[in-house]
């Protein structure tokens, strides 16, 4: 059966200008044509598309919205329960929507707050710690940290805030970061145990049933040493990076890598899809370095590619991802019962109608 489906974004373009802007402000936003591609690939399945932009005039928007479900890729603009608005939004207004609640979308943005589930579920995570500014790193007792470490955004993603001087090796490199970070970025800045490994991501699928695709290992293109290398600003926009999914691993570290991204998923509770990044520490255990649960779905982003790897579509991704949540969310069911309930008051309107003459 065809829905009808709201289809919330933020676009690159209605990103709210200033005037200390840094390169990477509009990274995590999407373009018309990624908003086009989702819209075109829901329609091919018979669903009706009510695009729901992320601008002014937002609330009243999504209050007169007639639809079954809301496929929800809008990160919102600032702060960090910024992805947690539209779906807050939504559930106040009884419709079902695709991904995680408002509460995982939050947590899952400030990655101090994320890594403290995963600590406390047992799933290895570097060391970190989060500071508001650098009078903060006093209390660190800066002299007795392990180096090198990692400095970026508590709660950003696209790699804003990150490049290769992200990773510090001296308490004048952390200074000059946490700096950098809390003034440009106004928000704190996390400091973490570098991970000198290999890195890889996991796209997930599923609530009770999950599906993981196949692991993706993303590495340097030139003889860049796996300690130095960083997946930032940089390297992106420099094409740096190559991606290798599947991930020529043993079995064996496959099985340790699954193991923290389906763990994490559960820890952190995420619905419908999310994609997890994990680094190897010194030792070569997997550690869970974040969380993406609203992961970019443009034509170069990895999620979708780890999906292809599995031979899964654009098209098939977007069906499932709406198949998951309205499977979640009882939507064929809500549909027959309010035509039931329209059918019943149409009844009742047409029996009045004599009575009031
Ligand atoms: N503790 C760490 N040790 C080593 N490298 C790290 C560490 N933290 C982050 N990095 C590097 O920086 C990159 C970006 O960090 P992270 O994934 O936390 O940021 P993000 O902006 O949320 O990412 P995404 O683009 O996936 O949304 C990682 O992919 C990794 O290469
Ligand atoms: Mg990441």
């Amino acid at each position: 059966m065809g829905f009808a489906v709201g289809l919330a974004y933020n676009l690159k373009k209605d990103c709210p200008r200033s005037d200390t802007e840094v390169e990477d402000a509009d990274a995590e936003f999407e373009e018309q044509s990624t908003v086009d591609r989702i819209a075109k690939a829901l329609r091919a399945r018979g669903h009706r598309i009510v695009k729901v932009p992320y601008r002014p005039g937002l609330l009243s928007r999504l209050q007169r919205l007639n639809v079954d479900i809301v496929f929800n890729i809008a990160e919102g603009w600032e702060g960090r329960c910024r992805e947690a608005i539209v779906p807050a939004i939504l559930e106040s207004l009884g419709i079902p929507y695709t991904g995680s609640d408002p509460l995982t979308l939050a947590v899952c943005l400030d990655k101090a707050v994320t890594k403290a589930i995963i600590s406390a579920s047992g799933i290895p995570t570097p060391w970190c710690s989060k500071v508001s500014n650098v009078n903060e790193l006093a209390n660190l007792r800066v002299d007795s940290l392990k180096y090198p470490l990692f400095v970026k955004p508590a709660y950003e993603g696209s790699s804003k805030g990150v490049r290769s001087s992200s990773k510090v090796t001296d308490p004048v490199g952390l200074f000059d970061m946490v700096n950098w970070i809390t003034t440009v970025y106004g928000q704190p800045a996390l400091i973490e145990e570098f991970l000198p490994g290999r890195e890889f991501t996991v796209g997930i699928v599923g609530n009770k049933e999950i599906t993981a695709f196949p692991i993706m290992e993303v590495r340097p293109v030139a003889e860049t040493e796996p300690e130095s290398f960083v997946y930032c600003y940089d390297t992106k926009h420099n094409n740096l990076e190559q991606f290798l999914c599947p991930a020529p691993v043993t079995d064996e570290l496959a099985a340790a890598i699954l193991d923290v991204a389906i763990k994490s998923y559960r820890a952190l509770e995420c619905r419908d899809l999310a994609r997890v990044d994990v680094r190897l520490d010194g030792t070569g255990v997997p550690n869970f370095l974040e969380i993406n649960p609203l992961p970019g779905l443009s034509t170069v982003s990895l999620f979708p590619v780890t999906a292809m790897a599995s031979g899964i579509s654009f098209e098939e991704l977007i069906d499932k991802i709406l198949e998951v949540a309205a499977t979640r969310t009882n939507v064929e069911a809500r549909k027959v019962t309010q035509a039931q309930n329209q059918q019943v008051i149409a009844g009742q309107r047409h029996r009045t109608v004599p009575l009031r003459r």
